[in-house]
């Protein structure tokens, strides 16, 4: 690309270089035209006066905010009292040779050089690409990018592969709805959308991965929140012949190790991070997710904390029992003989943790149960038959009984941990293009009618909504 990036031009003093943006601002000042010219690194100033000729000072009259335009022109040093320091291109400005217009543009329905948390949200969301090309959207971009690829150098380094799962797969017992997907070849059954690669990353633990890792995609049909999407994505791990204590550091020293180079600016308030029981955490402070910062007006202090020792089962409104967390989770090693004897069944603590940051939780793990016998009490005791069990988790049980090595792993929402970092109000402002309170994109129309043919390939006739 022959194109300069528009941060790099302070570099080129007297130089004659070539840039391509967007026109964030058209100023007319009769002799002088001037434009701010924005690329994704940044902002410059284009002055259009006596150097650019006649043709192209009147080609620069018409010039509209966010037409897309190319410029050949030099690169001057302001004199000291024109420097704008509010911009980082602020000492020198652009004095245009030549310019292409490559693409004009209607008037935007909202302004891009403000934060635009002014803006209806879901006006934003209709014009996500426009939204988009904020600045503040620009850097949540850019962070996303950065953590991501940090977490892979890191995991890398550690010996771990990263390992792609299927996203057309069965419904797991994750405590959410499914998104399904019907089958065309085999009318009547449906596909689920993954609501975490759980059960995956075990069968690779028993396929002999040892260290695993994905930035996986992840879906719910579940009410959204601020915190909440139908998708989101996780930093989804897991590993083998691990215990509780070995997962736990390495996932600290990669968060320290993360905070470090991606938001050098935030203060981690203790390390290592304190750790709470959950029975401290409800009689301390009501809630399994604490805000433990000190300084709560402090926007960079981060106030990481684990909580442990989480009941593996909790009643159900029948009198039954169900899972709290997962229900593949190993019991803590002083209570795998009471699981097995069904002995005590809401004193049995599970080896969970869960990793919460300013009250919010980013992350949560556990040590998995590896040998069937263990798992198979799991669902007895929530009452599966045992037809049930075989029908829906008959393959887990089936791969334990081939040597499948002891392993436990976690997995990060990375949006929440995101957002955090980002000072955001809600993880929809660091998902490039996320889906409403009630799970529309307003952008492509979706969830949308498909055509009566697609219908009768896939053997489907629609009931209409009777609410
Ligand atoms: P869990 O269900 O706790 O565990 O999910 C892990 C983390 O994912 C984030 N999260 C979400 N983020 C945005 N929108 C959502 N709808 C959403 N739901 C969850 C949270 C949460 O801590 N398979 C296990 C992990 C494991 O045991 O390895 C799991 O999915 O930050």
């Amino acid at each position: 690309m022959r194109k300069l990036w528009i941060k790099d031009i302070v570099e080129k003093v007297d130089q004659t270089v070539t840039l391509a943006g967007w026109v964030a601002n058209r100023r007319d000042h009769g002799k002088l035209v001037f434009i701010d010219l924005r690329d994704r690194s940044g902002v410059c100033q284009v002055v259009f006066g006596p150097w650019s000729g006649e043709d192209l000072y009147n080609q620069a009259q018409k010039l509209r905010n966010e037409w897309v335009i190319e410029i050949e022109g030099s690169i001057k040093k302001r004199p000291d009292n024109m420097v704008n320091a509010d911009i980082l291109t602020g000492t020198v400005e652009v004095e245009p040779k030549a310019m292409n217009i490559l693409n004009e543009s209607l008037t935007p329905p909202f302004p891009l050089d403000t934060d635009g948390y002014e803006i209806d949200e879901e006006i934003r969301m209709k014009y996500k690409y426009l939204d988009l090309r904020r600045e503040r959207l620009q850097k949540n971009l850019l962070l996303r990018h950065r953590v991501i690829k940090f977490i892979r150098d890191y995991l890398d380094t550690k010996g771990f592969y990263e390992i792609e799962t299927p996203i057309l797969t069965k419904s797991t017992p994750e405590g959410a709805r499914d998104y399904v997907v019907p089958s065309r070849l085999y009318h009547g059954t449906f596909y689920a959308l993954p609501q975490s690669p759980q059960q995956y990353k075990q069968l690779l633990m028993a396929s002999g991965a040892e260290k695993y890792f994905q930035i996986a995609r992840c879906f719910r049909d579940e009410d959204t929140r601020g915190d909440r999407q139908p998708e989101f994505t996780q930093m989804d791990l897991e590993m083998s012949f691990v215990d509780q204590e070995e997962v736990m550091q390495l996932n600290e020293a990669l968060l320290i190790a993360l905070v470090q180079a991606v938001a050098p600016h935030k203060k981690i308030q203790q390390i290592p991070f304190p750790r709470i029981t959950y029975k401290e955490a409800m009689e301390k402070y009501q809630t399994d997710r604490p805000d433990l910062r000190e300084n709560k007006e402090d926007k960079n202090l981060l106030a990481f904390c684990w909580v442990v020792d989480f009941p593996f089962f909790e009643k159900t409104e029948e009198g039954g029992w169900t899972f709290t967390h997962n229900p593949f989770s190993q019991p803590k090693p002083e209570h795998v003989e009471k699981l097995i004897h069904k002995d005590g069944v809401e004193n049995i603590l599970t080896t969970q943790y869960d990793v919460v940051l300013n009250g919010f939780e980013i992350g949560g793990g556990s040590i998995r149960a590896h040998q069937p016998e263990i798992l198979k009490k799991v669902f007895e005791i929530m009452g599966y038959e045992e037809g049930v069990v075989v029908k829906n988790f008959g393959h887990m049980l089936e791969a334990f009984a081939y040597g499948t090595p002891p392993h436990g792993g976690i997995a990060w929402g990375l949006d929440r941990l995101l957002a955090i970092l980002q000072n955001e109000p809600n993880i929809r402002e660091v998902i490039p293009f996320p889906k409403t309170g009630d799970a529309r994109d307003l952008m492509m129309h979706a969830p949308a009618e498909i055509d009566k043919k697609q219908l009768d390939e896939l053997g489907i006739d629609i009931q209409k909504n009777k609410k």
